[in-house]
């Protein structure tokens, strides 16, 4: 079960193809072969094809399953989350219920800056302890790779704390996913820091940046009205690109900002949220290539209208889905969720919505040469359906249809024989 080696019988598989993002119309286009064989040597994909065509491969020590006709995905890719913070926040949830806004909250004290305090209290090895048992959880829904952005320490000190956590996870041994980091130190403007935002950029370009550069290679931003707007945005990410981090940005979330334009000025690799977003916004995003991640669980419970998914594969753009799993505007980590909420109100097909959640979403964090499908070269992550018929994701509405679940060409998780 730990060497990787793996050959995987009877297998409709279905999947995106290539190692970019898959842009509009060919975001729908999926590869189906019916009663496949897939075959895993140290837990990359070797062999993708029919049976009487094998490599020759002694398969006397390799794991065998036979799928029995079910459907064989790429392990879904959570490709924006924040799964290590210290503290819940159920009481604003409650006050949100009762008409309260995330934005009145945050202006308040509460919001992010409510998690920041409880973050730099909580040890090092709770927030590991902690992230791991929503990364347990993600891993029986077939999610194989997941994005943790750090952002609840807002000072150098609880920012690292956060990226070591992260980077403890992945290098854990039995670790079931894959898991990348991004530092999102502008998450918010820390209260010490009240009424100079510049200032506080600034600690982030001199400090935190040139200090993380080892331990993560993606920076974001909360690029909003009263948090981070444009021109702060445009500084400090144009010195994390000038150090070589890649850039994501949390754009026209709350309200309609520019930062899809930002985005695709900048050459990011994806903008996320979206939900304000231009018409002009998304026209920059297609052309600039940048991946628009949609997050259809945030504004679900943020009760805000969903992000217009259609214009952007429309204008040839790609389109990621993440869960934005975080403990304020979206307390939920739910793939099944998100692909019937992209299906239903957000008029994604299913088989864009597959794209979206595997080989765009790999896009998104910089890893399509190495994840998001199955083919050749890839590494062995797979979400196995218990049907044949992918019309079951969004049909079971908020059900996990994933069983089998294997990472790296190891079995997580058997699904019913
Ligand atoms: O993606 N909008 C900013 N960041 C998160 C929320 C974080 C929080 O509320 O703790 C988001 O929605
Ligand atoms: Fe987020």
């Amino acid at each position: 079960m730990k060497t990787g080696n793996l050959i995987i019988e009877h297998a409709t598989v279905v999947t995106p193809v290539g190692s970019s993002a898959r842009k509009g119309s060919d975001m729908s286009e999926l590869l189906t072969i019916k009663d496949a064989c897939v075959v895993c040597t140290d837990g990359v994909i070797e062999y993708v094809g029919p049976a009487d065509n094998l490599p020759p491969v002694d398969f006397s020590l390799f794991d065998r399953i036979d799928a029995g006709g079910k459907a064989l995905l790429p392990g879904f890719v959570d490709s924006h989350t924040h799964l290590i913070f210290g503290g819940f926040r159920p009481d604003e949830f409650e006050w949100r219920l009762k008409g309260d806004t995330y934005m009145s909250i945050m202006q308040r004290g509460g919001g992010i800056q409510s998690t920041v305090n409880a973050t730099r209290a909580t040890s090092e090895d709770e927030l590991v302890r902690r992230a791991q048992w929503f990364i347990d959880r993600m891993s029986d829904m077939g999610v194989t790779t997941v994005e943790a952005k750090s952002g609840y320490g807002l000072d150098t000190a609880t920012e690292e704390k956060m990226l070591r956590a992260i980077r403890r996870l992945a290098e854990k041994t039995d670790q079931k996913l894959r898991i990348v980091s991004t530092f999102l130190g502008a998450h918010a403007v820390p209260k010490e820091y009240a009424g100079r935002t510049d200032e506080y950029v600034d600690l982030i370009i001199r400090e935190m940046l040139p200090r993380f550069r080892d331990l993560t290679d993606c920076c974001d931003i909360f690029c909003e009205k009263n948090v981070f707007e444009i021109e702060e945005s445009r500084r400090l990410l144009t010195a994390a690109k000038e150090m070589g981090y890649k850039l994501k940005l949390h754009a026209d979330e709350i309200v309609q900002l520019g930062g899809a334009e930002l985005a695709a000025e900048l050459g990011a690799l994806s903008a996320d949220h979206l939900l304000h977003v231009s018409d002009a916004g998304v026209e920059s995003m297609a052309k600039a290539g940048v991946v628009a991640t949609l997050l259809p669980l945030t504004a679900f419970t943020l009760k805000e209208p969903y992000a217009p998914a259609r214009k952007f594969i429309d204008a040839g753009g790609a389109v990621a889905l993440a869960t934005d799993l975080n403990p304020g505007s979206c307390f939920s980590g739910s793939i099944p969720l998100t692909i019937a909420l992209a299906c239903i109100y957000m008029k994604m097909s299913i088989e864009e919505v597959i794209t979206a959640l595997t080989l765009n979403g790999a896009a998104a964090i910089g890893l399509a040469d190495e994840v998001g499908s199955i083919e050749v070269g890839k590494k062995a992550d797979f979400a196995m359906l218990e049907t044949d018929n992918i019309n079951i994701l969004p049909y079971y509405v908020g059900m996990n249809c994933v069983g089998t679940v294997i990472s790296g060409g190891r079995i997580l998780r058997q699904g019913i024989k």
